[in-house]
């Protein structure tokens, strides 16, 4: 059974064959008070736009009508992934986050505010539906989002569900600021659950490992994997190289606990990419692509995209590095090798027998040559491989386990590879 997105659905709402198995499973999810997403949605890391890092919450329209948080915004960034290649590579997402809430009505239902959002979220959804795009949201599970807005609480989340479907909002991004480690349990599998009752696909990201340091044994991850479908494990991201690396730093030292618990439907989220604002030179927008696709992260835009560079388009459009993103498997990566010499290998097993391999510099004067096998990374599977350079588009071709290779990495930077093996037919044309 396929679901609205076209994609193959499991668990209650994919497969229902007849009456009794539906409320056998019922039956056995309320005995063991296990609610569970199995939305059957992200199959691959969602890709798309949220407002959060470049635009904050700017509220001020009146000063900055341009860039404050409002429909105009959301409506503008809709135009640029629709008509600028975005949504035809796959992102689809047009992320609202913090900072859109008016209050509640007199029934308790959310409301936008007036003034920034006249004519509601439902006709924000209708605007990116119509150009072939999703909407997604944010809440918050405490008494107030992060930046103070009304937030869900415990009781409110099963109408704030009803309210998002209502709306045919695709995308739920659930917050934690405001909320202690006891409500985030009960809360986030019941949010889970309520956006499964209501019938519409709504994928469902989580900012809840974060608010419990994002490790085990306060994160129970088999748990925030059965009910979201991406999750936040560690701070938030800012505009700067430093805070790339930190976001890094931090992934690959917890790589053990994080990389098993990704795959189709959930992903570990490393947070949003800054690349078009100031932070990252070209070097180090190149490597945070890079890094995040090789982690099998969410490609989540934060830029203004009516005025980012032809340069930066280039990084985030480039084709094989969204096919390697977007790979089926879905096998988050792992680093492999940490030189003495600042350097440090990634790889990320791909379909096909394929994998995606990055040499990552830290070295921030000069560009570096580094030598290496594939019998020094490992890869002896094949007789013969070729790697296709991400970025270049060279082919290195003849790459047998032995054969030493140098690749020039530049400061801050990446060389990344596609590499594949060659089937009989084409070792016998080489
Ligand atoms: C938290 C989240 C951010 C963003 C802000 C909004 O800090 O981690 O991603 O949503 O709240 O206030």
């Amino acid at each position: 059974m396929t679901g609205p997105d076209g994609r193959p659905q499991s668990g209650l709402m994919g497969s229902r064959p007849s009456q009794e198995p539906q409320q056998t499973v019922l039956l056995l999810v309320l005995g063991t008070q296990v609610q569970m997403l199995e939305n059957g949605l992200l199959r691959v890391p969602p890709m798309g736009w949220l407002s959060w890092e470049r635009f904050r919450c700017n509220t001020n329209c009146k000063n900055d009508p341009k860039n404050c948080i409002s429909e105009r915004l959301f409506m503008e960034m809709a135009d640029r992934l629709a008509q600028d290649g975005w949504r035809d590579l796959g992102y689809v997402y047009l992320n609202i986050d913090d900072c859109w809430i008016g209050g509640r009505d007199s029934k308790g239902r959310l409301i936008p505010d007036k003034e920034r959002f006249p004519n509601g979220i439902a006709f924000l959804a209708d605007y990116a539906h119509s150009l072939g795009l999703k909407l997604g949201i944010y809440e918050d599970l405490g008494k107030f989002t992060c930046s103070g807005y009304p937030g869900t609480t415990l009781d409110k989340v099963v109408l704030d569900a009803q309210t998002f479907a209502e709306w045919k909002v695709d995308m739920l991004k659930l917050d934690g600021c405001y909320s202690t480690s006891k409500q985030r349990v009960q809360g986030y599998p019941k949010m889970a659950a309520a956006l499964n009752a209501t019938g519409r696909p709504i994928a469902f990201s989580c900012v809840w490992p974060l608010y419990d340091h994002g490790l085990p044994p306060r994160v129970d991850y088999k748990l925030v994997a059965d009910t979201c479908n991406l999750w936040r494990n560690y701070k938030d991201i800012q505009d700067s190289w430093t805070s790339v690396l930190s976001i890094l730093d931090w992934f690959v030292t917890h790589q053990d606990i994080l990389q098993p618990v990704a795959g189709p439907g959930h992903w570990n989220d490393p947070d949003m990419l800054i690349i078009g604002n100031k932070g990252l030179n070209f070097e180090q927008a190149r490597s945070q692509m890079a890094l995040w696709t090789i982690l099998a992260a969410p490609l989540l835009m934060s830029t203004d995209l009516r005025s980012i560079s032809p340069q930066n388009v280039d990084i985030l459009q480039n084709s094989l590095m969204i096919k390697i993103n977007q790979d089926p498997l879905g096998i988050q990566g792992r680093r492999v090798i940490k030189d003495q010499n600042h350097i440090e290998v990634f790889l990320r097993p791909l379909a096909n027998q394929a994998f995606a391999i990055v040499f990552f510099s830290r070295h921030t004067i000069k560009p570096y040559q580094y030598s290496s096998s594939l019998a020094q990374l490992n890869l002896t599977d094949a007789t013969m491989y070729e790697a296709q350079d991400v970025y270049t588009g060279d082919t290195i071709s003849n790459l047998k386990q032995t054969t030493n290779f140098t690749v020039t990495i530049n400061p801050s930077g990446v060389v990344m590879w596609y590499l594949y093996p060659l089937r009989k037919q084409q070792l016998f044309q080489h």
